[in-house]
């Protein structure tokens, strides 16, 4: 599905931008899950002053498999993630649990991306984090409205891949989830780029790209979700097998400048529960008020 100046600019760059993966227009599910959210969050499309100055981390109350959505991003993660073998297109689901920004920053002056902008992080708050963590295989951005320049895009830094790769294969024993905005990494950072897109569009990253919000200054309210996709087995640096490594080893291999890595944990893979959850349950609480259920 990817053509291999694609996969290259993936392993270099650490991302892939997907142009109208899937169908976003009226009578799609697509379409659907964004009209609804106006209800569920208690705010009115066309009076602005409703809208908060902020985003909302949306609960799902819709998941379906993303392959009912879009058959080419799933294949384009697969291809990626170096095949079906590696982890399982059918369960890869999307769902309407938005992270909808209506204004963030909308009271404040424009902030180019640079290390100075508050919240850089790597996804994957459920686990702790190795070099070859299976939990985590790709950052994916699934783009539900317009997003111009200015207008919400999440900030990447491409660079990071190479110093998350460096620290991480530093750091056997395995890292916190939650102590990477503070472990100095985005500050060796030089390259950033503002996501924009369009409705329909699918961004996939490596997982170790840092990112952040960023404010939307648009008169458009943004629309993506983030959903997570595993691998089956945790990623592999050394193969002695003669099997392929994935575009997403190859990155972290290129990162790191060998041909392969004989890299070992030393200590045990653990998972987390993200306070995130708990929030969210509070959110859907209100939602089921709203619609009187
Ligand atoms: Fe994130």
């Amino acid at each position: 599905m990817l053509a291999e100046a694609q996969i290259q600019d993936f392993i270099k760059n650490g991302y892939v931008h997907l142009h109208g993966a899937f169908d976003c227009s009226p009578g799609s599910i697509a379409h659907r899950w964004v009209q609804d959210t106006w209800k569920r969050n208690g705010i009115d499309e066309h009076d602005r002053s409703t809208w908060p100055v902020g985003k909302i981390h949306m609960p799902s109350t819709e998941i379906i498999p993303a392959k009912e959505i879009s058959p080419l991003a799933v294949e384009a993660i697969r291809e990626l993630c170096g095949g079906k073998d590696r982890i399982d297109g059918d369960n890869i689901r999307w769902s309407n649990g938005f992270i909808a920004n209506y204004g963030m920053g909308r009271d404040q002056e424009w902030q180019a991306p640079s290390p100075s902008v508050k919240g850089w992080h790597k996804d994957g708050d459920f686990f702790k984090h190795f070099l070859d963590s299976p939990e985590q295989a790709l950052l994916t951005i699934i783009v539900f409205s317009d997003i111009d320049p200015h207008g919400g895009g999440t900030f990447i830094a491409p660079d990071s891949i190479r110093h998350v790769a460096e620290f991480l294969r530093d750091r056997p024993e395995g890292f916190s989830p939650f102590d990477f905005s503070e472990a100095g990494l985005i500050e060796k950072c030089e390259h950033f780029v503002e996501a924009t897109a369009k409705a329909g569009d699918v961004i996939l990253m490596h997982p170790y790209m840092l990112h952040a919000s960023s404010f939307n200054h648009s008169e458009k309210a943004r629309f993506i979700i983030n959903p997570c996709c595993s691998f089956k087995e945790p990623m592999c640096f050394h193969r002695t097998d003669g099997s392929d490594y994935s575009p997403v080893e190859r990155a972290v291999l290129h990162a790191l400048s060998v041909e392969y890595l004989d890299f070992h944990i030393t200590s045990e893979r653990e998972r987390i529960v993200p306070p995130r959850l708990k929030h969210q349950a509070e959110l859907l609480e209100k939602e089921k008020e709203r619609a009187g259920t």
